[in-house]
C-alpha cells in the first residue's frame, strides 16, 4: 500500500524572533525539520513531501531527499494539506507530521501508519497537564470514540477542561483526506483552514477515527520559542545521557554533557563535566576526556587521555588519535591531524594536515602544519612549521628520532634526516642530513663591562 509521508513546515514561527525559518533552527546539532526526517528514514514512503511557505527558499536548501510543495500564502493546516493533494500518491495511508515537533519516534508514526492501514483515520493524541493552545479531542462520552478537534480557540469553557490535546501528526487515508481537504472552510475563530476539521467529516462518514495516546511527551511538543526549544534540547540530552551510560559510559555529570552527533565507544570510558561531543567521534576502550572538551569528528584509540580545555575537530577530513596518546591540557587538533600511538601534544600545542608517528612529542606553545613527524621525535617549545608562503603549502618531514630545540622555524618544503638535531632558534631553510645538528642562528656576541644607557635629565 502506497505511503505518503508529509512535513508541514510553512509556519512563520514568529515567536523564535529570528531571521532563520523555525525549522531550521538546531536542536542537539541538527535541525529540526531535520529530525523528523530522520524519524521517518526507516519508514518506506513511496513520497516524502515537505511543505514549505516562510524561508522556503532557505528550508529547501537546507533540505535533502524530499520534495517540496510550496504554500503562498500561509492559510492554515487544513490549507497547506489542500496544496499537497497532487502530488500525493496512490490510496493508501498519508502520514502528516509537523515540522517544528522534532523529537517524534520512528515507533510511533510506524504505530500511526499501521493502525491507519489506509482505512482510518488515527490521531496522535496526548494528556497535557496544561493543554492550553492545543486542540482538544472530543470523545463519545458513552463509547469513548473520538468524534471531533476542536480548536483552543474555538472551545467551549468546557472543552477547555479536556486534557487530551492533538499531536498535529496524523495517519489518515489518502483517498479520503483529498476529499475532506476539498471540503473545508475557513468559518472560525482564526479565519484559518484547520485540518482537524476532517475528524468529524470523517465521524460523520461512519469511517473508523482512533486516537493514539503518545508514551512520552517529549515526541509530541513542539518548538514555539526559544525556551521551548532550550527545554528540548536538554530533554534530549538528558535521553542521549542515560543511553550512553546504560551502555556502560561512565559521564561524571549527565546534565553537564552534550552530543550534537554520534558518539560510539568502548568499555570504561570516563568523561568529565562540560564536554561537547560533534559530528562523527568514536572512543575506543578506557578512553579519558577531561573537563571542558569540545570534540568533533575524530577517532581516539583505546587508552588515550585527553585533557582538560581540549579542542578537536577533524571537520570533514576526520582526525584521528593513536592508543595512549596524551592530549592537552589546552592543545588543538585540527583536519587531518593522524596522531599514532603514545604521541604527546601538550598545552598550546595545533596540529593541522600532519601525521606524527609513534612516540613523537610536542609538549608546549608549537604548531605543526602540513608536517610529516617520525618516531620519537621532540618537537620544542615554541617550533613551528612555516607551511605557507603566502600563496601555496608546503610539507614538512622530520625523520624519526630527530630533535627539535625550541623556538625554531621550520620552513617548508624541507626535510629533516632521521636522527637530526635543530639548535634553539634556529630558521631552517634548507634540507639537514641525517645524524647532523643544524643551527641558523646569529652568532652570540658578548661586550665586557657593558653599561646601560642612563636617562637624560
Ligand atoms: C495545530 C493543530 C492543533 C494541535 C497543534 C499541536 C490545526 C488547525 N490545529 O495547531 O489541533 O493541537 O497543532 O501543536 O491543525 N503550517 C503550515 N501552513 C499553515 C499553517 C501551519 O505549514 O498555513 C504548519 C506549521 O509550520 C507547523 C504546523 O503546520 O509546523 C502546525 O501549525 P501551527 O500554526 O503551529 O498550528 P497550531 O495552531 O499550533
Ligand atoms: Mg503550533
Amino acid at each position: 500500500m502506497a505511503l505518503n509521508i508529509v512535513i508541514m513546515a510553512a509556519g512563520k514561527g514568529t515567536r523564535m524572533k529570528s531571521a532563520t525559518p523555525k525549522v531550521l533552527h538546531k536542536l542537539a546539532g541538527r535541525s529540526l525539520l531535520g529530525h523528523v526526517l530522520k524519524s521517518c528514514e526507516a519508514l518506506a514512503a513511496d513520497a516524502r513531501i515537505v511543505i514549505t511557505g516562510h524561508g522556503a527558499d532557505q528550508v529547501e536548501a537546507a533540505t535533502q531527499g524530499v520534495s517540496f510543495v510550496r504554500q503562498m500564502p500561509q492559510l492554515g493546516t487544513g490549507h497547506a494539506i489542500q496544496q499537497v493533494v497532487p502530488a500525493l500518491v496512490g490510496e493508501g495511508t498519508t502520514l502528516i507530521l509537523n515540522g517544528d515537533v522534532p523529537l517524534i519516534e520512528t515507533t510511533t508514526a510506524k504505530a500511526l501508519i499501521e493502525a491507519c492501514a489506509g482505512h482510518a483515520l488515527v490521531l496522535l493524541t496526548v494528556d497535557l497537564a496544561d493543554p492550553t493552545g492545543y486542540g482538544r479531542i472530543i470523545r463519545d462520552p458513552d463509547d469513548g470514540g473520538v468524534l471531533a478537534i476542536v480548536e483552543h480557540k474555538d472551545a467551549t469553557p468546557e472543552q477547555r477542561l479536556i486534557h487530551e490535546g492533538y499531536s498535529g501528526m496524523m495517519a489518515a487515508p489518502t483517498g479520503a483526506l483529498k476529499r475532506w481537504v476539498g471540503a473545508l472552510t475557513n468559518n472560525n475563530a482564526q479565519g484559518e483552514y484547520y485540518l482537524t476539521d476532517i475528524v468529524a467529516m470523517a465521524v460523520a462518514e461512519g469511517l473508523p477515527v482512533l486516537g493514539i495516546k503518545a508514551h512520552n511527551e517529549i515526541e509530541v511538543l513542539g518548538v514555539n520559542d526559544p525556551v521551548q526549544l532550550s527545554q528540548l534540547e536538554r530533554a534530549f540530552q538528558a535521553r542521549q545521557a542515560e543511553q550512553l551510560m546504560r551502555a556502560g559510559v561512565r559521564l561524571a555529570d549527565p546534565a553537564r554533557f552534550d552530543l550534537r552527533g554520534t558518539l560510539t565507544h568502548g568499555q570504561d570510558v570516563e568523561i568529565d563535566v562540560n564536554c561537547v561531543f560533534e559530528g562523527d567521534v568514536s572512543l575506543g576502550d578506557g578512553v579519558r576526556v577531561g573537563a571542558h572538551c569540545v570534540i568533533r569528528n575524530v577517532k581516539i584509540a583505546a587508552g588515550a587521555r585527553i585533557h582538560e580545555f581540549t579542542h578537536i575537530d577533524g571537520e570533514a577530513a576526520g582526525a584521528s588519535v593513536g592508543e595512549g596518546a596524551l592530549i592537552g591540557p589546552f592543545a588543538r587538533l585540527r583536519p587531518g591531524a593522524q596522531l599514532g600511538a603514545e604521541v604527546h601534544i601538550g598545552n598550546f600545542v595545533e596540529v593541522k594536515n600532519s601525521t606524527l608517528a609513534k612516540g613523537a612529542k610536542a609538549n608546549h606553545l608549537a604548531y605543526l602544519g602540513d608536517a610529516t613527524v617520525g618516531e620519537r621525535v621532540n618537537y620544542g617549545a615554541g617550533s613551528i612549521t612555516a607551511n605557507y608562503d603566502g600563496a601555496n603549502k608546503h610539507r614538512t618531514t622530520i625523520g624519526d628520532d630527530v630533535h627539535v630545540g625550541s623556538n625554531c622555524v621550520l620552513v617548508a618544503p624541507i626535510s629533516i634526516g632521521n636522527g637530526a638535531t635543530i639548535g634553539g632558534g634556529s630558521t631552517i631553510t634548507k634540507e639537514v642530513a641525517p645524524g647532523d645538528l643544524a643551527v641558523a642562528r646569529g652568532k652570540q656576541v658578548s661586550i665586557a663591562g657593558w653599561t646601560r644607557p642612563t636617562k637624560k635629565r
